[in-house]
């Protein structure tokens, strides 16, 4: 299936701000404007660049994001307020693409905060989508907490901000509750039930407290969500958010049953990833998916035979797709006789079926007692085997 047959579905980045709000993440100016220019040379369709009411050195950041933005949608968070709604757009509107995103928590236990009625909540909720829409013609709403609100108020709200103008409909996850099939009928449904909702997009905003943001998230492409909201690395608050970089791989490899297209260019994954660890002093763990240090490489005998005679045998996806060099095929105590061939004829050592048995020996004798067996451990193993005969 070519990727222009396929349905396209749009990436809406949250590093810079959903990410940020990560205990500990945060990010310099320089470091926004940078992971801003990476998402956009990637092909992120929008970029959420921060929230520009809640300090001085956001609303900066987010403007001059907005400036030097060529082709992605440049949004701005803002609370269900007027101010903050006027001080977002103040901010984004220097972007050739512009747009406003605007919030308020629905479920009962987010309504107790402000301390709202229904009736008056819903009359805020097309107070200040109105007043966006007057300033801003792409305007994204969201009820934080859809998944725990009361699906009646919640088709009901959606109305009201479809009615007022937006022109994104985001339903977010905030707590990471949902599961996979309740995500899909969840858009679904609101598609099929909510009048006018055929005339706008819907967006899923999915979090990981349960490890299932990437699985709700394409549930929820499946229930007809054309907008995934999603962070580099999975970075965010709590457990995080959906990965920029499983969802997009998923729908990569999986377009058979997926067939869904985005405008990423999956090769530039890698160094985004690194850059947005580095930028925000959290490591990406060593078994992350797509990612992590482990992703594509290869220890034990079995795999590594695999490998080196056919690359499908133990990789669903190849390395330089998402910016890697390539496979790797650490030596360590569970490698095998041919990785170690592998391994010295890279190294630019050709030897005999005899001396490859005596390095080997010595290998394993190395490997049991140390973790990673380095290219200098296995020339200095050569070294010995030569000398000591
Ligand atoms: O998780 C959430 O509900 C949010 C909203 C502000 C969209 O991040
Ligand atoms: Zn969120």
């Amino acid at each position: 299936m070519t990727d222009d047959s396929k349905s396209r579905v749009y990436i809406f980045d949250t590093t810079l701000r959903d990410g940020e709000q990560s205990p500990g993440a945060t990010m310099t100016h320089a470091e926004k404007l940078e992971i801003a220019e990476l998402l956009e040379d990637m092909g992120v369709d929008i970029i959420e660049a921060g929230f520009p009411i809640a300090s001085e050195g956001d609303f900066r950041a987010v403007s001059e994001i907005a400036q030097r933005s060529k082709t992605a949608v440049i949004c701005g968070l803002a609370r269900a307020q007027l101010g903050d709604i006027d001080r977002c757009w103040e901010a984004v509107r220097q972007a050739p693409r512009p747009r406003i995103h605007t919030f308020i928590g629905t479920s009962p236990l987010h309504r107790a905060i402000p301390n709202l009625s229904m009736d008056e909540m819903a009359d805020r909720i097309h107070q200040t989508v109105t007043h966006a829409r007057n300033l801003c013609d792409n305007v994204q709403w969201s009820p934080m907490d859809a998944t725990r609100t009361e699906w009646d108020y919640l088709c009901r709200v959606v109305e009201i901000a479809i009615k007022a103008g937006a022109t994104t409909i985001n339903i977010p996850d905030t707590v990471g509750y949902t599961a996979p099939r309740e995500s899909a009928d969840l858009i679904r449904r609101l598609i099929q039930t909510v009048p006018g909702a055929d005339e706008v997009i819907f967006a899923t905003h999915c979090h990981n407290d349960l490890g299932l943001a990437t699985a709700n998230t394409l549930a929820a492409v499946e229930g007809g969500a054309r907008q995934v909201e999603c962070t580099i690395n999975g970075l965010g608050e709590r457990a995080g958010n959906t990965a920029l970089e499983e969802v997009v791989m998923a729908l990569k490899v999986r377009g058979d049953i997926m067939p869904f297209a985005t405008g990423v260019d999956t090769r530039k994954i890698m160094h985004i990833s690194r850059r947005v660890s580095t930028v925000s002093g959290f490591p990406v763990q060593f078994n992350k998916a797509i990612v992590g240090k482990n992703a594509f490489a290869h220890e034990s005998g079995i795999h590594q035979d695999g490998m080196l005679k056919n690359k499908e045998t133990f990789e669903i996806m190849r390395p330089e797709d998402v910016g890697l060099a390539g496979t790797s095929l650490p030596l360590g105590k569970h490698s095998g006789r041919a990785a170690l061939r592998a391994k010295l004829r890279d190294l630019g050592v050709e030897v005999g079926d005899n001396q490859l048995k005596d390095i080997f020996v010595r290998f394993k004798d190395l490997a049991d007692r140390k973790k990673e067996v380095f290219d200098e451990d296995i020339l200095a193993l050569v070294t010995a085997a030569m000398t000591e005969g």
